[in-house]
């Protein structure tokens, strides 16, 4: 809405509003190039976040993480990995909920996942804490600084010079804000999430982590998408074409397990 003020074009989407399939894993989008062969809202979303100048996700944490619909989305995005190698980047916010600090560890970092995939560059990025649905509405701070993030937003798409130091949290990477490591070597982390490298070094009584990859390499980074598109993504397929045979050889036993089918549509037994 303060974007809205400030006269920009707003797009609200619900992701539950569209028919949005899960993954099935065919590969058929990127090693033939072909169309999703999903027959559902895919392509409307994607003709939406195509138009858009700057997106800001959301989503409320469920079971400590991000509504199921986000993975859903991440995962069906990976239809148009090429395309968004090749877009540049776009300003990006997000503002995620909870009721309960500390009960939402995987909410900013699958966002910031989102965020990464769609080649976003987040001006903020923050959960907002209240047990009740809406409950959001009630603290000021909260909605004060989504409306700083509206007018943010729709001042870097007008004036691509203004930039915006973001808060990252307290030992969180400072590329995607997350506080997910891997140690690699005695003293050297690795941000799961976009392969930031960091070194922890020892401050008196304490240890901090310096990071040291500041040069905007990252898995999210054009180069970085593009390279794991080329070089391993469409280098798996004509290998994949020799074992084919065999894999449905093998697979076939699987296939004919009885299974399940669901023939109540949804609709509770009477
Ligand atoms: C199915 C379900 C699971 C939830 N799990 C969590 C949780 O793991 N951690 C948490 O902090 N809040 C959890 N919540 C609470 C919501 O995150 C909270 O109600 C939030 O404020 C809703 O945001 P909204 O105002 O955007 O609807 C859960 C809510 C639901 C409905």
């Amino acid at each position: 809405m303060q974007a809205q003020n400030e006269d920009a074009e707003v797009q609200a989407l619900r992701l539950s509003d569209f028919h949005l399939l899960p993954c099935k894993g065919c590969l058929a989008c990127v090693l033939k190039g072909e169309s999703c062969r999903l027959d559902d809202d895919m392509h409307v979303l994607w003709k939406h976040f195509q138009w858009a100048d700057a997106i800001i996700l959301s989503a409320p944490t469920y079971f400590l993480g991000p509504a199921g619909i986000i993975k859903l989305l991440i995962d069906r995005l990976f239809e148009y990995s090429l395309q968004i190698s090749q877009m540049t980047t776009r300003p990006g916010a997000i503002i995620a909920t909870a009721g309960l600090q500390n009960w939402d560890p995987f909410t900013l970092p699958m966002l910031s996942m989102l965020s990464g995939i769609l080649r976003l560059q987040p001006v903020d990025r923050f959960v907002a804490y209240r047990p009740g649905p809406g409950e959001v509405l009630l603290d000021e701070a909260t909605v004060k600084r989504a409306q700083e993030i509206g007018k943010t937003l729709v001042r870097q798409i007008r004036q691509p010079e203004y930039t915006v130091a973001l808060d990252s949290p307290k030992h969180g990477c400072p590329q995607c804000g997350t506080i997910f490591f891997q140690f690699r070597g005695p003293n050297q982390v690795e941000c799961q999430l976009c392969q930031a490298h960091g070194e922890i070094i020892q401050k008196g009584d304490s240890f901090e982590i310096v990071w040291t990859s500041d040069d905007g390499k990252h898995r999210w980074s054009p180069e970085a998408m593009a390279e794991h598109f080329s070089e391993w993504v469409l280098r798996t397929g004509p290998v994949y074409q020799q074992l084919r045979a065999d894999i449905l050889q093998r697979i076939q036993k699987y296939r004919d397990l009885p299974i399940i089918k669901n023939l109540s549509k949804g609709k509770s037994p009477t």
